[in-house]
């Protein structure tokens, strides 16, 4: 096999893919006379719920937003407790911070770095847990059926960070679907399985969930004459609703998505699998060519999980590599790989340390993952001579 000296590029841990018809479809949005609040959000709410299997879904700013008024409609807030993986983006952990809530790790499974049940329970036998953020890590699902059996013993609720996961599934259930949870959310952000630019998403099955996400995305404001309280400003004196009249029971936030960003998302969405094939695809050719590496350790999969390949993550033994990450990480950037770590464990967080006083060794596995990860390029049109450029590059350098 042919590969280049030095690409002539730089290959990022993960990139957007945008064609013209998405830039069309964003286009034919701009001339319209609604580009904020008219019809692409509904549809790509319509699209993406049917796409997912869930009964109703909302677009929002990000998944940082769908995460915090997640919290908000299943009543978490000052005195409740929230549980997630220490592996994962902080934002998983901040929406309780949010609500005035407490958030609490568990450890992470060593097979595929999503919350481990067992450490769960552990925590769950000692503590009542409100809300458990479930995390699935680089696109691989969590442990789903446990973790429900769990929930049915402890009586807690589910609120699945999807925003690895699009496009994957769990037990033939696509991720998003919330058969195990009561929410599950998504993000749209540039590295993510489709992009909005900054963008989100919320499935659920409840409507009444669905009705107070409607609310918190904005303001809090609602126009349903039947929850009006101010009757005598809601209603003239024939008893007809004034028409320009909204109220505001509850706080909210402006979370809006906008058409704009609605229109790519649609756009994106018709792409979807063939993105997540082409991940795969890039992932299987990654197993293969890393298999014979004494250093490294490639993802693993377990058995009914399809997996999304957000990331893709090797675990290299710096150790007995006798070099560090940060050297790793340099050498590659020379040969124009680009590479991430993802994550740093959230409760080493100085803001996580000093509030709640967690320390290095209170999540053995997660800080093990942390000290060995490497996140390498993975994106849908990373082309067959890149990836192969990629394995020969590392190999080079790990050995
Ligand atoms: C697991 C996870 N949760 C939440 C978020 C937050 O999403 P956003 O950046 O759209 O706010 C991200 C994105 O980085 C993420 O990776």
């Amino acid at each position: 096999m042919k590969v280049k000296k030095k690409l002539k590029h730089f290959l990022p841990y993960s990139r957007q893919y945008i064609d013209k018809k998405d830039i069309l479809e964003v286009s034919k949005t701009l001339k319209k006379d609604f580009i904020t609040q008219g019809p692409k959000i509904n549809e790509f709410e319509k699209s993406f719920a049917k796409y997912v299997g869930s009964k109703y879904a909302v677009a929002c700013a990000t998944g940082t937003a769908a995460l915090h008024i997640s919290c908000q409609s299943l009543n978490l807030g000052i005195g409740g407790n929230l549980l997630t993986s220490p592996i994962t983006f902080v934002a998983s952990a901040n929406c309780a911070q949010f609500v005035g809530a407490d958030t609490h790790f568990a450890d992470v499974n060593p097979d595929n770095y999503c919350i481990s049940s067992s450490s769960l329970e552990k925590i769950l036998k000692k503590k009542k847990i409100d809300i458990i953020v479930i995390v699935h890590m680089s696109g691989h699902s969590a442990d789903l059926d446990e973790i429900y059996r769990l929930k049915c013993k402890y009586g807690f609720k589910i609120i699945e960070d999807s925003c690895h996961a699009l496009g994957g599934k769990y037990k033939n259930k696509k991720i998003g679907s919330c058969f195990y949870s009561e929410i599950s959310t998504f993000s749209f952000h540039p590295v993510k399985p489709i992009t909005t630019g900054e963008g989100g998403m919320i499935t659920t099955n409840d409507e009444k969930i669905y009705k107070k996400l409607l609310k918190f995305r904005t303001h809090g404001i609602h126009k349903n004459s039947q929850e009006f309280i101010n009757n005598d400003l809601a209603f003239d004196h024939s008893g007809n609703t004034n028409q320009w009249y909204y109220e505001m029971n509850d706080l909210g936030y402006n979370y809006r998505i906008t058409d704009i960003q609605s229109a790519l998302g649609n756009s994106q969405l018709k792409k979807l699998d063939r993105f997540i094939e082409a991940r795969r695809k890039i992932a299987k050719i990654y197993d293969k060519g890393f298999s014979s590496n004494e250093f490294i350790k490639t993802p693993k999969v377990s058995p009914n999980i399809k997996h999304a390949y957000h990331l893709y993550t090797l675990m290299i033994d710096f150790k007995k590599l006798r070099k560090t990450r940060n050297e790793l990480m340099k050498q590659l950037e020379k040969f124009n790989i680009g590479t991430q770590v993802l994550y740093i464990p959230v409760h080493l967080q100085p803001y996580y340390s000093k509030k709640y006083g967690f320390k290095l060794g209170d999540f053995p596995v997660a800080e093990k993952y942390y000290d060995n990860c490497l996140s390498i390029p993975i994106f849908p049109d990373l082309k067959k001579s890149e990836i192969n450029y990629v394995i020969e590059k590392i190999n080079y350098l790990v050995n």
